[in-house]
């Protein structure tokens, strides 16, 4: 039985365990409607078991990729009960921050901790402190380099400055790398592939190249920290339209994707990617979103089995006239994730 069941799942990877252990293990630990909990949930193998034996669940992973797994790994248990995923947010950097570089109310120290906090995400993304500048932190190549707050959104205004001090320098190509980003800084454009907005805003100035990245989460993880195991990805674009097809009703179709990062994928894979669709491997839409948790209210996913994608949404029916913010995830086939949101008011 148990070689059975573990020779059908196998997936290759190296400290997988089978569903039939956790079994065991689950049922022998506690009792239907106790909580069970995986605070390096990996695949999610024990949170699925949780589930299907009808205990509560609680799971958490430094990896973007872990996340997205278990997210789809879940959501394909028949009948599986709602579920949120939680992002660590600024509180948690914030306090990832004080533990690692220091947190103090002393001025001087506070700015021995930033510099630290500076230098540490410099190093993971093989650039060289740069000294004297106020809006510039380091240099990488020929791109200088700005790097967000832990607890804020890397704002227009702050893109703004380093582009201009890159002016001021004479320095063509600039690289922000930011855990959040402002409303609007990163979204879309006309034009897709262009960029967005603030990428204008880089050529008017006369910087040729700007690049935004997304500091993953993982360089919170000291060992992959330490072995410098950490990818910064540029932040990717799409398009979508909300359209009003009945009274109260709402139906969200995606238009258009695009990713800077489609130089990662490798030769024998890229050519099999004929449209902008094949870069996404699931979305999700949020009918009511409060500006704090996503609360998933319809989802599209590829499986295994199922790679076709459906890139129209299922109607939604609001119970009252009024406006409502849509926030639309798309999830990328690298496991990033791009979110947009938008205004509706229905009748
Ligand atoms: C081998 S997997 C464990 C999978 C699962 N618990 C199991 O037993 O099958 C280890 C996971 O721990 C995650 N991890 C490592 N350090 C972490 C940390 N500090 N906080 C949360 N997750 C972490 C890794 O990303 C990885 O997915």
């Amino acid at each position: 039985m148990y070689l059975v069941r573990r020779a059908a799942e196998e997936t290759g990877f190296r400290t997988q365990k089978p569903e039939a252990l956790l079994e065991r293990i689950v049922s022998i630990a506690c009792n239907p409607g106790d909580l069970v909990a995986d605070f390096f949930c990996g695949s999610g193998t024990t949170l699925a078991v949780a589930e299907k034996l009808g205990r509560r669940w609680s799971g958490c992973d430094l990896e973007r990729w872990a996340i997205h797994v278990t997210r789809k790994r879940l959501l394909g248990i028949p009948n599986c009960k709602p579920f949120e995923v939680l992002n660590l947010g600024k509180y948690e950097r914030q306090y990832w921050q004080g533990v690692t570089f220091g947190d103090s109310e002393d001025k001087s120290r506070a700015e021995q901790a930033l510099y630290e906090y500076l230098a540490f995400i410099l190093e993971l993304y093989r650039a060289q402190p740069a000294a004297g500048m106020v809006h510039l932190h380091g240099k990488r190549g020929k791109a200088m380099v700005h790097i967000g707050a832990v607890d804020a959104p890397v704002t227009i205004e702050e893109v703004s400055q380093a582009l201009d001090e890159c002016v001021a320098l004479k320095q063509a190509e600039l690289h922000v790398l930011g855990w959040e980003w402002e409303m609007g800084l990163a979204g879309p454009n006309n034009d897709l592939r262009k960029g967005s907005p603030m990428h204008e805003i880089a050529k008017q100035k006369g910087v040729k190249l700007l690049r935004l990245l997304q500091i993953p989460r993982k360089v919170m993880e000291q060992q992959a920290a330490a072995k410098a195991d950490v990818r910064f990805f540029e932040l990717a674009y799409f398009e979508a339209k909300i359209s009003k097809p009945e009274k109260l009703t709402v139906q969200v179709v995606l238009k258009d994707f695009a990713t800077p990062n489609a130089d990662l994928i490798p030769a024998d894979v890229s050519s099999k990617m004929k449209k902008w669709s094949d870069y996404i491997d699931y979305w999700a839409v949020d009918w009511d979103f409060h500006n704090d948790t996503f609360m998933q209210g319809w989802v599209a996913y590829r499986t295994r089995k199922e790679r076709r994608l459906p890139l129209t949404s299922d109607l939604h029916t609001y119970q009252k006239p009024g406006k409502y913010r849509i926030l639309v995830k798309v999830i990328d086939i690298f496991g990033n994730d791009t979110s947009q949101a938008f205004d509706v008011e229905v009748q």
